[in-house]
């Protein structure tokens, strides 16, 4: 039987089916969050790449367990585009560059230069092009379902977890990455030809580091300035 809401829309059951789910021991799960927790940290930021190919089929797993992301109303606002073509990513290198350059003459500021020292970043990206694939994340703004407009919820929210589950995955298949922003990312929506709602969301190159590559020495906050345990 249907059910209704408060402004009486028509509204149909939902179909249930039976939850996947193993409950482990104690030490069972302890022993698996322990050992991911130290996985997850060993990812380093790189931007220094290697331009050896990635094996066949890695970057589609790890996309699909970037598909498998909640979503506000699982309307799933995300595309990812990955990039192979050299000319391409040429270009994008190019865009990026023109991009950065202004960034770093004087759109960041005084305060944001002092902040982005320590990582010793500049204009230049060679990375855009050493990395063998590039995967650009774009939000879909709203949907477009037969050029109609639906609504979508919590977008950055839920693209934002998606990535989190990307970089995660990449990084577990023995991936490196680097989560780059040269903003503003709209060349990247004109360069890959994206529709109208679609924004540009991240740019995140992906391979193997190059030999002797350095990541800034960098630390964490403690556990006791991140966590408000009561
Ligand atoms: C949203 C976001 C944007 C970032 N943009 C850039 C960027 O444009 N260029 C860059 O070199 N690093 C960028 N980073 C990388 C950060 O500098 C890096 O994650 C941080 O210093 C921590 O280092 P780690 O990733 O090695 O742990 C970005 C990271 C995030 C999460």
């Amino acid at each position: 039987m249907g059910f209704q809401t408060l402004y009486s829309v028509p509204m149909t059951d939902p179909i249930l089916v039976p939850l996947r789910f193993e409950r482990r021991d104690g030490e069972e799960m302890l022993a698996a969050a322990s050992a991911f927790r130290q996985e997850l940290e060993a990812r380093r930021s790189v931007r220094s790449f290697s331009t050896d190919p990635i094996p066949e089929g890695v970057i589609e797993e790890c996309l699909r367990a970037a598909g498998s992301a909640p979503s506000g109303a699982n309307l799933q606002p995300w595309s990812f585009v990955v990039v192979s073509e050299p000319s391409l990513k040429r270009r994008i290198r190019e865009a990026a560059e023109v991009e950065e350059r202004e960034n770093y003459e004087w759109r960041m500021g005084e305060a944001w230069l002092r902040d982005l020292e320590a990582f010793g970043t500049d204009e230049n990206k060679p990375f855009l092009e050493d990395a063998p694939v590039l995967i650009v994340v774009f939000r879909q703004a709203y949907g477009l379902d037969d050029e109609e407009k639906r609504k979508h919820y919590y977008v950055m929210e839920s693209v934002g977890i998606a990535t989190g589950f990307l970089l995660a995955a990449l990084h577990k298949a023995g991936l490196a990455t680097l989560t780059h922003t040269p903003s503003p990312m709209g060349f990247l929506e004109g360069i890959l030809e994206r529709s109208e709602n679609e924004r540009a969301y991240l740019l995140i190159p992906v391979g193997y580091p190059a030999d002797g590559c350095k990541v800034p020495d960098i630390t964490r906050k403690p556990y006791e300035d991140f966590v408000d345990e009561r």
